[in-house]
């Protein structure tokens, strides 16, 4: 039978690793099941990990399998290669595919009943192709998306302004890569349309700044895998907000990477949408209002996934 409060991490290099981590500090579940092809690090992983449980709350990390998967409530694919220096993340398509292709068979075969979220990237990709393979409903099968690219963009909203980024109201969809886009028409500090709150911090020279803010946003991958080889601890707290919206049903509104069936006009892809996000996986979808440039890039940014998507040999 399902345990919601049991979840499980495919995949335990910088990522995988970063989310046990952060899971645990969270005390969402009691169970967190480790899976990797190389199953030493998996265990060496779970030992490290539950030497901090004196310091957190009690809960059972272990190395596991796909048997131990089928409960649970939630499974993160995280398993892959990464970006190398100069790689884009469209890049990853063919060997990260292959490695999807020898997982989730495994979930299906074993009647998952929970929520498959996909974090390798390219996200949208993988994402479509999981969901594609997994036989589950729309619902139970989406990305991290944007989650992580939306906090990039209040993080550095928030440092521009001095002001909290959690006050913060703005969005990244689209692709989770370079044809992403910033919903600047909706973006505000705290109920402030984000232009005034700008000059009441004095900034004018709004066009420039945003353009600055974004593009750093898109690069942020780039800039940090130049110069540490990984990115890892941002995702981690972006899935762990995730996973806290999932077990506690707080329907909160996330830019995850959601299979399209209409909205917005697109179908047969996923990209990253504000999604209300609770126990049941996805409640809604959210069609929200874009300005004419903003709907045309994510038709742009929708019409590149497509095309990669239309090569996939699912
Ligand atoms: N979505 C995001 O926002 C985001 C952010 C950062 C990284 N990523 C992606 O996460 C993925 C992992 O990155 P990383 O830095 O942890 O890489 P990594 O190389 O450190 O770890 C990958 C792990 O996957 C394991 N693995 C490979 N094939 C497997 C299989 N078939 N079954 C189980 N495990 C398998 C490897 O043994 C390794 O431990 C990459 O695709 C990366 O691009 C996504």
């Amino acid at each position: 039978m399902l345990n919601p409060r049991k979840a499980a991490v495919v995949g335990c290099g910088f990522v995988g690793a970063s989310i046990a981590f952060t899971l645990m500090q969270r005390g969402l579940f009691s169970e967190l099941v480790l899976i990797d092809a190389n199953r030493a690090k998996a265990e060496g992983e779970a030992m490290d990990l539950s030497h901090g449980l004196p310091y957190t709350a009690p809960m059972d990390i272990y190395a596991g399998d796909y048997d131990d998967a089928a409960d649970c409530g939630l499974i993160i694919v995280t398993a892959g290669a990464n970006q190398k220096p100069g790689e884009t993340r469209l890049d990853l398509i063919g060997k990260n595919v292959a490695i999807l292709k020898s997982i989730i068979p495994e979930i299906r075969r074993r009647n998952f009943e929970g929520i498959l979220l996909i974090v390798s990237n390219p996200v949208d990709v993988l994402t479509y192709a999981a969901w594609h393979m997994s036989g589950l409903p729309a619902n139970r099968v989406f990305g991290s998306g944007t989650v992580l690219d939306t906090a990039r963009l209040k993080q550095l909203l928030g440092e521009h302004l001095r002001v909290d980024s959690r006050n913060v109201h703005a969005v990244i969809i689209g692709e989770h890569g370079d044809s992403e886009l910033a919903v600047w028409s909706g973006a505000n500090v705290s109920g402030i349309d984000l232009n005034d709150f700008c000059e009441l911090r004095g900034h004018y020279d709004h066009r420039a700044s945003m353009q600055r803010i974004y593009e750093n946003v898109r690069d942020s991958a780039y800039q940090i895998i130049e110069r540490k080889g990984a990115t890892y601890y941002g995702i981690a707290m972006a899935v762990g907000r995730i996973a806290e919206s999932i077990v506690l049903d707080q329907e909160s509104v996330l830019p995850v990477s959601v299979v399209l069936e209409g909205q917005y006009g697109l179908d047969g892809l996923c990209l990253s949408i504000p999604s209300v996000v609770g126990k049941n996986g996805l409640e809604s979808i959210l069609e929200i209002p874009l300005s004419p440039e903003e709907d045309e890039a994510l038709h742009a940014s929708a019409r590149q996934l497509k095309e990669v998507i239309a090569q996939l040999e699912l």
